[in-house]
């Protein structure tokens, strides 16, 4: 990457800034992506752990899985990239992070605010009416059970479910009045949060993306890095500020 690439000379520090996440940003934690070859979804059937169907066929199998995963998240410590966006925050005070993430990394780095647009793996809710289970519940319990007799689920969006409105409005929200927009760690494949990326762009935002790998978006975005977040965030970070600054 060479700085020449990013028009510094159209920002400052008030302009608003996205860093859109997917698992990617996570993998340097040591958490599972999704698509990648050894993710998730190369070793399990996606309909039967994270669809409303799967659930109803298999409770017991999908909160094993979404337990073993919770434990795996909880373990986990925010890396370097993590760590970089908070920097980057204090640099550009009107910046948001909008993730796909469900491991609540981003928060416990600080960073601020973070808008969870599949919900949060550590949180639980009614199957049956929807309500946010108590945050003091013990969520090792396998089966627990809402006061209205309905099972609990963890609190994230399965295929076929709709996103968090509110959270959706804050994204979009955003995403239309950035002018600077990262896309990282995504494979861009799922919508409507792929759609993001595209929408920023459309709204003139300049667009960089880092992923180790090629995305269908990455021959559109004004700056695409194949390179790992940790390492790309941290160096960007320094050059943001040493021409901002
Ligand atoms: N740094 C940056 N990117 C990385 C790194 C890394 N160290 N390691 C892997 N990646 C990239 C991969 O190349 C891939 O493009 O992260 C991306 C992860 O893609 P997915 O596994 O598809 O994850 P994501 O885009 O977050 O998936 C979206 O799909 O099923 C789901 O609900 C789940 O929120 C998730 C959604």
């Amino acid at each position: 990457m060479s700085d020449s690439q990013i028009p510094f000379d159209k920002f400052t520090r008030n302009s608003p800034v996205v860093f859109f996440t997917g698992a990617g940003i996570s993998a340097e934690s040591g958490l599972a992506t999704f698509r990648d070859p050894h993710g998730h979804w190369s070793k399990y059937d996606p309909m039967k752990l994270a669809s409303a169907d799967g659930f109803r066929q298999d409770p017991e199998l999908v909160l094993e899985w979404y337990a073993a995963r919770r434990k795996q998240a909880a373990a986990a410590k925010p890396n370097a990239g993590h760590r970089a966006i908070t920097k980057f925050q204090k640099l550009f005070p009107n910046s948001a992070v909008i993730t796909q993430n469900v491991d609540g990394l981003h928060a416990r780095a600080g960073n601020d605010p973070v808008w969870e647009l599949h919900g949060n793996i550590h949180r639980q809710k009614c199957f049956s009416c929807g309500s946010a289970a108590d945050s003091g519940r013990d969520v090792s319990l396998r089966m627990n059970y809402c006061d209205c007799g309905g099972l609990l689920r963890p609190d994230v969006v399965w295929f076929g479910e709709s996103l968090p409105l509110e959270v959706l409005n804050h994204a979009f929200d955003a995403t239309s009045r950035c002018e600077i927009f990262f896309s990282i760690g995504t494979s861009t494949q799922i919508y409507p949060a792929a759609q993001l990326p595209y929408e920023a762009q459309n709204r003139g935002a300049f667009v960089i993306e880092i992923n180790p790998e090629t995305t269908p978006f990455s021959s559109q975005a004004d700056l695409s890095l194949r390179a790992k977040s940790g390492i790309a965030l941290s160096k960007m970070y320094e050059e943001f500020h040493a021409a901002l600054l």
